[in-house]
């Protein structure tokens, strides 16, 4: 049977993620697709865990939150491996270019980049679609749509870690990891038919 896709968007809070990726998962079924759409953190135990402290609820060092996105993301490894062998297309909404982004630049990157790059049990996806916004374009968009903002969303942390995913970027790209880099300030719509056409060249 013919192997599923794995493809992961990622991007700063308010790039439109979560938005793009159930557009293309729609399309896709409309094409005859199987598709599955998930999340990092994820709904099991520890994503639990990983929400309350980014909540800022409960009190987590950085080096214990890189920790446990790789502990959520090897139990998420083991239901994306399930789908992608069943044939199903796996659309995931933040991957481990946020953990490199986040925790590698409040830790020590070349141990959160080994931690997730170098483990047996964490799959590479077979593209990576960044969708790029600037700090203050983000910004906006979060305190329109939510009421609770999270521990990093202000404006000085976001284009910290804008900078951030762009290392990350031209790091894992030179691994051969297949990254577009896409512009995310424009119509939604727009955005989706230039996200359909990479995924159909795929
Ligand atoms: P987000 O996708 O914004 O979830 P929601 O839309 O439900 O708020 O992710 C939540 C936060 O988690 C976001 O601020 C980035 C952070 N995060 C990391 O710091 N490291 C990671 O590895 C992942 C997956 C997310």
């Amino acid at each position: 049977m013919k192997k599923g896709k794995f493809i992961v968007f990622d991007g700063i809070d308010g790039a439109g993620k979560t938005t793009q990726l159930d557009m293309l998962a729609r399309r896709m079924t409309d094409d005859g697709e199987s598709v599955y759409i998930t999340a990092e953190p994820t709904g099991g135990d520890i994503g639990r865990l990983l929400r309350s402290a980014l909540s800022g609820a409960e009190k987590r060092s950085e080096c214990e939150m890189a920790v446990m996105f790789v502990l959520d993301r090897i139990a998420h490894n083991a239901e994306i491996e399930e789908k992608i062998n069943d044939g199903v297309c796996v659309l995931c909404d933040r991957y481990y270019h946020s953990t490199l982004a986040y925790q590698g630049k409040t830790t020590d990157y070349a141990w959160v980049r080994s931690m997730n790059i170098d483990c047996p049990e964490i799959r590479k996806p077979d593209a990576c679609i960044y969708l790029d916004l600037t700090p203050e374009q983000s910004l906006k968009r979060i305190s329109r749509g939510r009421s609770s903002v999270e521990i990093y969303e202000n404006l000085e942390k976001l284009t910290e870690v804008r900078d951030s995913f762009h290392s990350v970027i031209e790091d894992l790209r030179q691994t051969g990891e297949k990254i577009f880099v896409l512009n995310a300030d424009c119509s939604r719509e727009e955005l989706a038919e230039e996200i359909y056409a990479i995924i159909k060249q795929l």
